[in-house]
């Protein structure tokens, strides 16, 4: 393991060590209760920054503040072309602050800077671009009326899409700034006001992200955003009477909680959550870059994707030399910490991941899988895991059941497609899937066949902001991104005129 770590900019040394306040009302503002958190480096375990620990109080001063914001302020009147502008400007300075938020997010969540700074920056930005060019774009149907009651009359109807309202959004640890984004650009775009919880383990760049908010111009209590644990803070998010919907992003065993919460005043809910995702690979793929392609799909961000391809599904004549490859690549990678260039994986996010993650190789240890590489934990400080490869595993173990938030794929033969695509779908799951082969209609064919939202071919973990993205089954309720997420952030109003 690599110790040398790269310089931190002088203004994120002085971000982690100032405590941070939360924004209600365009206000930075302490917990009421006085109470404030610990968010942690992942790769020392050492307490990286303080933060105030938002509750029931908290949240209920920010829903007000999101609902006179989204009631009485400029936002509700602003025309969709200083919206969009405003979109556009604070993209514009998520790229300004790229290095800074980019250290922020490998500080606070472990991952590779660089990554952070290819991936996870950019994509904000662009998602916030993309969603600042819809804002002009929503429109409705002219509709023709032949209402059988009513012979001779005649009307004008048509349909308006108006914003939902307040929207409550709790978002996860492993992207965390992406995340944010993915949840306030469609919401913002279509007009609705905003309370965001970060996760309790990475808060850092959504309160970055908030100052950012403010230096765009948006109008106080358009965005709000409130720290705090998931059982006090995200459940009273969840129950408030005062929230029209709630976004969420995490695991099914939350999102089922929250479909409970909701209950009391029917908000609405979108659901983004767990993955197994099956990637697979035929022998008349280009085995070489499917290798590649399949140690990008577990070992990326450390295999803390929703969408991770955990389940590698290879074709019998080349099994043996896909789970070489695959094995080979992930002893390659040097493991480390985030803010060192020449790291390629950090640590997991937490203690709790890192329990969780272990935990899981021990059972597929019991279970009687056999491990081609990895299996452990790697070190002993920080939450560093070995990527890990998997052979000799059945469908009833936990390993291939449940989802392992961690570097570690199950590398399965098949023998044919029929057989592959009833594995590939015998899963609670569906967020996800990779398909590797050079027959177009084979490809073709299999994409329709595979009960996820996304299925990539020849290529993983490709995201884009025009693309939607979300699960069939208990993988969720509804889309991110694309104009299918504008969709979710609206209602349809039909307007019916007698002429
Ligand atoms: P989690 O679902 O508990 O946390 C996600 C977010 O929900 C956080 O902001 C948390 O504060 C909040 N939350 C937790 N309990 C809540 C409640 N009762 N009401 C409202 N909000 C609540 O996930 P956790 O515990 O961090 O990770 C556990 C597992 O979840 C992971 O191992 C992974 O399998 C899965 N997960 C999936 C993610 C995805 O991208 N779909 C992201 C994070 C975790
Ligand atoms: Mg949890």
């Amino acid at each position: 393991m690599s110790t040398a770590t790269h310089p931190v900019l002088p203004h994120v040394t002085n971000f982690v060590g100032t405590p941070r306040k939360m924004l209600i009302d365009g206000q930075w503002v302490a917990a009421q209760s006085g109470k404030t958190f610990e968010t942690y480096n992942p790769a020392t375990g050492e307490v990286l920054a303080r933060v105030a620990e938002g509750d029931m109080a908290d949240v209920d001063l920010a829903v007000r503040a999101a609902r006179r914001a989204f009631e009485d302020g400029p936002w509700g009147t602003m025309t969709a072309s200083a919206r969009a502008k405003l979109l556009w400007r604070l993209a514009d300075l998520i790229d300004a602050h790229t290095d800074e938020l980019a250290q922020l997010e490998s500080l606070d969540n472990g991952k590779p800077v660089g990554v952070a700074k290819v991936a996870d920056v950019p994509l904000a930005a662009e998602l916030f671009r993309y969603m600042a060019g819809w804002c002009t774009k929503l429109d409705g149907a002219t509709l023709s009326l032949s209402v059988p009651y009513l012979p001779g009359s005649q009307f004008h109807a048509y349909t308006r899409r108006e914003p939902v309202g307040v929207v409550g959004q709790i978002i996860p640890w492993n992207f965390p700034l992406l995340m944010a984004a993915w949840k306030l650009g469609p919401a913002l775009a279509t007009g609705n006001t905003v309370v965001l919880k970060p996760a309790e383990q990475t808060p850092l760049t959504a309160l970055r992200l908030a100052e950012l908010f403010e230096e765009a111009g948006f109008p106080n209590g358009v965005v709000n955003v409130v720290p705090g644990y998931g059982e006090t803070a995200g459940a009273a998010l969840v129950a408030h009477p005062g929230v029209d919907k709630i976004a969420f992003t995490g695991s099914t065993e939350v999102g089922k909680l929250i479909v409970k919460a909701a209950a009391g005043n029917l908000k609405k809910v979108t659901l983004e959550l767990g993955g197994k995702s099956p990637n697979v690979v035929f022998a008349d793929s280009d085995v070489d870059a499917a290798i590649a392609g399949a140690a990008n799909a577990i070992f990326f961000n450390h295999g803390q994707c929703c969408c991770a391809g955990s389940r590698l599904f290879v074709e019998q004549s080349i099994f043996d030399r896909v789970v070489e490859g695959v094995a080979a690549a992930a002893k390659k990678m040097v493991i480390g910490h985030g803010m060192d260039p020449g790291n390629h994986m950090g640590p997991l996010v937490s203690q709790e991941q890192l329990d969780r993650v272990t935990g899981f190789l021990e059972s597929g240890r019991e279970q009687g899988a056999n491990f081609v590489t990895g299996g452990k934990r790697h070190g002993t400080t920080g939450y560093f895991v070995e990527p890990t490869v998997m052979t000799n595993t059945r469908d009833d173990m936990k390993v291939i059941q449940e989802e392992i938030f961690g570097p570690v794929v199950a590398a399965i033969p098949f023998r044919d497609v029929d057989a592959v695509v009833k594995q590939a779908n015998n899963s609670v799951y569906g967020l996800a899937a990779g398909i590797w082969t050079k027959d177009v209609s084979k490809a073709h064919r299999l994409a329709g066949r595979l009960r996820a939202g996304t299925v990539w071919v020849n290529c993983y973990n490709v995201f884009d902001a025009s693309m939607p993205f979300g699960g069939y089954k208990q993988s969720g309720w509804g889309r991110e991104m694309g104009k299918e997420a504008l969709e979710l952030y609206t209602e349809t109003k039909a307007v019916c005129i007698q002429i």
